[in-house]
């Protein structure tokens, strides 16, 4: 079985990269760059250096003589989108040997994945709407015009739901009005304009599903926490990249790192704000699952992706509590909340659906986080404080 998978630098991309290849699939890895750019142009360092995706499927290669072939482009480009399923890649100058064929399963992470990015100015909104749809748009047609029997999977949001009043069902809901039923996309209402663009693209491939026949599954995936898989165990080298500034930090890594810097952790506003998470190891499992399960032709399979829910103050408190056995002394700072959403609301999404294909949770413990804290505190001297918290505010 051969896999393309687009994004394949990022946080999420290259270990499922790792973890597509161990189980023994042809993996073609696609990226371009754009996410370790966008963490130099806003000056939030990494929390260590990353090598290039080269280096790392090279790197793979000599420990597990398992190959990943690598090809660096920005599919937001039509014909650079394309050329992933023909071969003939355009502006190419040096002998290209990374076209194995057709792949049976295309995961799409290739987009820009921040809520505050998004929402930097308009330059950035720009950047997220353009980058994010036409990727979406591109696949999709490249997809239906030379691989329509592939199996899309794509990684939504639960962000996409936003916090309605009543129970998140998984993706679709059933409606009875003036005595008719309708089964619809379960109502989105995102609270940033990079959940919006995946809102966006959950209803362009409902498009294209419905009118081409495609199979797609959309993944509606909440905030990932970890560092470690059990690919990137082997080696250091392996490891994927670490955010924990405000921008590309998410929730759980950003307070493990405030923990072990001294920085008061950055609870917005009252802190009741409710989320689904999950761990990277969940993350690969997933998507592999969904994978291994494509939908018949013409149906978009949703999931939550998503194995429990905290708030923010709950994960603030277990920071506190897993930091202070590793010898830290750790303080919670409430601040004025620079994001519009609700900070006290009902939460309850179903998520039962990736369970049923098999998936073992890895859960949130303070076990679990002090294996976290023992890994970003080798890098203790790496941490800026200054990208930490910066207020982007909307
Ligand atoms: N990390 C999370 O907590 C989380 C939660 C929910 C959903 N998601 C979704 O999962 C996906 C992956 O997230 P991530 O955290 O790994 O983000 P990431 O930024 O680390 O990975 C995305 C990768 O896509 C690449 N990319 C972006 N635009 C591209 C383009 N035009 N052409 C080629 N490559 C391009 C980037 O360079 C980056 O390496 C995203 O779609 C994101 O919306 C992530």
């Amino acid at each position: 079985m051969h896999v393309l998978i687009l994004g394949a630098d990022g946080y999420l991309g290259w270990p499922t990269a790792m973890y597509f290849s161990q189980k023994g699939w042809n993996v073609t890895a696609v990226d371009n760059y754009f996410r370790r750019n966008a963490c130099t142009e806003l000056d939030v360092g990494m929390l260590y250096p990353l090598p290039s995706l080269q280096e790392r499927a090279q790197l793979w290669y000599e420990l597990t003589g398992h190959e990943i072939k690598v090809i660096i482009g920005d599919i937001a480009e039509p014909e650079i989108c394309r050329s992933l399923f023909t071969g003939t890649r355009p502006y190419n100058w040096a002998k290209d040997t990374s076209f194995t064929g057709l792949p049976e399963v295309i995961v799409h992470y290739a987009e820009q994945p921040s809520a505050p990015y998004s929402l930097l100015n308009y330059h950035y909104a720009d950047v997220t709407v353009t980058n994010n749809l036409r990727v979406t748009n591109n696949l999709m047609f490249a997809v239906r015009d030379l691989c329509p029997t592939a199996h899309l999977v794509k990684l939504g949001t639960m962000g996409e739901y936003g916090t309605p009043n009543i129970d998140i069902e998984e993706g679709w809901i059933d409606i009875e009005h003036k005595g008719r039923k309708d089964t619809f996309l379960f109502p989105r209402q995102a609270s940033s304009l990079y959940h919006t663009t995946k809102i966006m693209d959950t209803d362009l491939l409902w498009f294209g599903t419905r009118t081409w026949n495609l199979r797609v599954t959309d993944l509606m995936q909440g905030p990932v926490y970890g560092i470690d898989t059990y690919e990137s165990e082997q080696n250091e080298r392996l490891r994927t990249l670490f955010n924990y500034d405000e921008i590309f930090g998410t929730v759980i890594n950003r307070f493990i790192t405030q923990a072990i810097a001294g920085y008061p952790l950055t609870v917005y506003g009252k802190g009741g704000q409710q989320r689904g998470y999950i761990n990277i190891k969940d993350t690969l499992q997933c998507v592999y699952k969904a994978a291994e399960n494509p939908p018949d032709a013409g149906r978009l399979k949703i999931y939550n992706q998503i194995m429990e829910t905290y708030s923010v103050n709950e994960l603030a408190e277990l920071t506190q509590k897993a930091a202070r056995k590793a010898g830290y002394k750790v303080t919670i700072n409430h601040i004025d909340n620079p994001r519009k959403e609700a900070e006290d609301h009902y939460y309850n999404p179903q998520h039962q659906g990736l369970l049923d294909l098999g998936v073992l949770p890895h859960y949130l413990t303070e076990e679990s986080m002090l294996e976290m804290i023992r890994t970003v505190e080798k890098f203790r001297k790496n941490i800026r404080k200054d990208v930490i918290f910066r207020g982007i505010k909307w």
